[in-house]
């Protein structure tokens, strides 16, 4: 139930921005933070594969919706199998049915299709939408966003600053968006600019889950154990520590596994961390993320159920004004999928009203 759920969200996602459907938010999952805090890192370790594109600056332009599905593999398939049969691929909503299956051309894709929109150093509200199939990652749905800056870079519109934090407040304004606020924990995490954001459409921590990167350049006579324990800057849900690789180690080709595998070391051996590892580290993120995402759609199923059926009305309204002449399919498109998902999912919850609006098409 719960997959079905989210990939049910992921359709839909998926057929209001064929539709250009604006304004109809989903949930998911919004990484938030200042430009290098590790935000593309954090994201590359929950699926552990390199995707994104990297380097300094402003490189994420657009939002990025990324849709992690994951493939089921029989029971009865011995690994090896697995291995050379399942293979983790992409697709891109822009490219339609197109698989890729080397990463690196999912991160020259997503750097190119940037370019295609965007001028120079700008930024665009406009979605790329990236899905990630893979056996072993979690079905989730989180949106990359471009990091918070305080100042322009060379080329840059003067009002950049406030166009990101226009275009993050977007998203973390919807009740519907889990907010992931990463700050990096070598500098001052109370004044961080990205908890400062969540604070203000989520004062009281409700929906905001922190996570503290860079704990392995923190100062040694320094910790975040008061953080941790909530005793200091306490939100709802908490902060998960991690540790993504340095620039020197993705230079190096250390791969995700190692990385982590490192990670944990770190955790376990560190005199402050020792007690709490098992909530450190991105495996742990992972988990806590995917529980709270779950809960948070089930807790929004009504919401998105009134919101679907407004559009269902308004769809097909905009079907009969066009008659015969459909040169544009994608409003039958959505109705459709719309449907699909109504039916199955949306009529546990509400049977009889549903079957009457799907009848009528
Ligand atoms: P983004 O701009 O927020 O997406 O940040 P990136 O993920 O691109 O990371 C910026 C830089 O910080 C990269 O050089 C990373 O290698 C480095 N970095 C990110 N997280 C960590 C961490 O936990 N520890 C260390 N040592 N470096 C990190
Ligand atoms: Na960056
Ligand atoms: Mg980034």
């Amino acid at each position: 139930m719960n997959k079905k759920l989210i990939s049910s969200i992921n359709e839909i996602q998926n057929a209001l921005n064929e539709a250009n459907v604006r304004n109809f938010n989903l949930p998911q999952i919004v990484v938030v933070g200042e430009q290098s805090t590790g935000k593309s890192s954090v994201l590359e370790s929950i699926v552990g594969i390199d995707f994104l594109p990297k380097g300094t600056g402003i490189v994420t332009r657009r939002p990025l919706v990324l849709q992690l599905i994951r493939i089921k593999v029989p029971k009865n398939e011995e690994q090896t199998t697995i291995n050379n049969n399942y293979k983790p691929f992409a697709t891109f909503q822009h490219t339609g049915e197109k698989k890729f299956y080397d990463f690196n051309n999912v991160s020259q894709e997503i750097a190119n299709e940037t370019k295609r929109s965007v001028e120079g150093k700008n930024i665009s509200s406009k979605e790329i939408i990236l899905r990630i199939f893979s056996t072993q990652v979690t079905n989730l749905t989180l949106v990359d966003l471009p990091g918070l800056t305080q100042n322009p870079i060379k080329n840059q519109p003067k009002n950049i600053s406030d166009q990101i934090e226009k275009l993050v407040l977007n998203y973390i304004t919807k009740s519907k968006s889990l907010i992931l606020t990463v700050i990096p924990a070598n500098q001052d995490i109370a004044n961080s600019r990205s908890i400062l954001l969540a604070k203000r459409v989520d004062p009281k921590g409700k929906r905001t889950l922190g996570v503290l990167t860079k704990i392995d350049l923190m100062d040694k006579e320094t910790d975040i154990v008061d953080v941790l324990n909530g005793s200091q800057l306490p939100l709802k849900y908490g902060y998960v520590p991690v540790i993504n690789r340095s620039q020197q180690e993705i230079n190096d080709n250390i791969s995700p596994l190692q990385a982590r595998a490192n990670e944990k070391k770190f955790f376990q051996n560190h005199s402050k961390y020792s007690n709490l590892s098992d909530r450190c580290g991105v495996s742990f993120l992972t988990k806590k993320l995917s529980k709270l995402f779950k809960k948070h759609i089930k807790k929004q199923l009504p919401k998105v159920r009134t919101e679907v059926y407004n559009q269902i009305i308004r769809l097909n309204k905009e079907l009969q004004q066009m008659g015969n002449n459909i040169e544009n399919k994608k409003p039958f498109v959505l109705t459709q999928l719309m449907n699909h998902f109504t039916q199955s999912y949306i009529q546990e919850v509400d049977g009889k009203q549903m079957n009457q609006l799907t009848n009528n098409n």
